[in-house]
């Protein structure tokens, strides 16, 4: 199992270096991602963009451990 994972963090980190060779300006696909993210980041949980088509899936997951946590931290809640 060790030895699986150490094969496979070696691959991964090459195969990464040579993307990045390949590649070295940054490059986003689906840029309104960052946009939906900035709004989530920033404790605005009900706006969607709506250029987003696939279910909101990892950020329901997150929301449900960020909710009660900053509901344990009584921190203001923007939702
Ligand atoms: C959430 O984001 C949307 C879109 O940017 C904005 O219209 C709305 O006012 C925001 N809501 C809050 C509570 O910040």
């Amino acid at each position: 199992m060790l030895v699986a994972a150490v094969v496979m963090l070696i691959s991964s980190c090459a195969l990464i270096m040579k993307v990045n060779n390949v590649v070295p300006d940054e490059y986003m696909d689906e840029i309104y991602h960052a946009d939906q993210m900035q709004r989530y980041c920033a404790g605005n949980y009900s706006s969607w963009n709506p250029l987003i088509t696939t279910p909101p899936g990892l950020y329901l997951a997150s929301l449900a451990i960020i909710l009660p946590a900053s509901l344990l931290a009584s921190d203001q809640l923007v939702v």
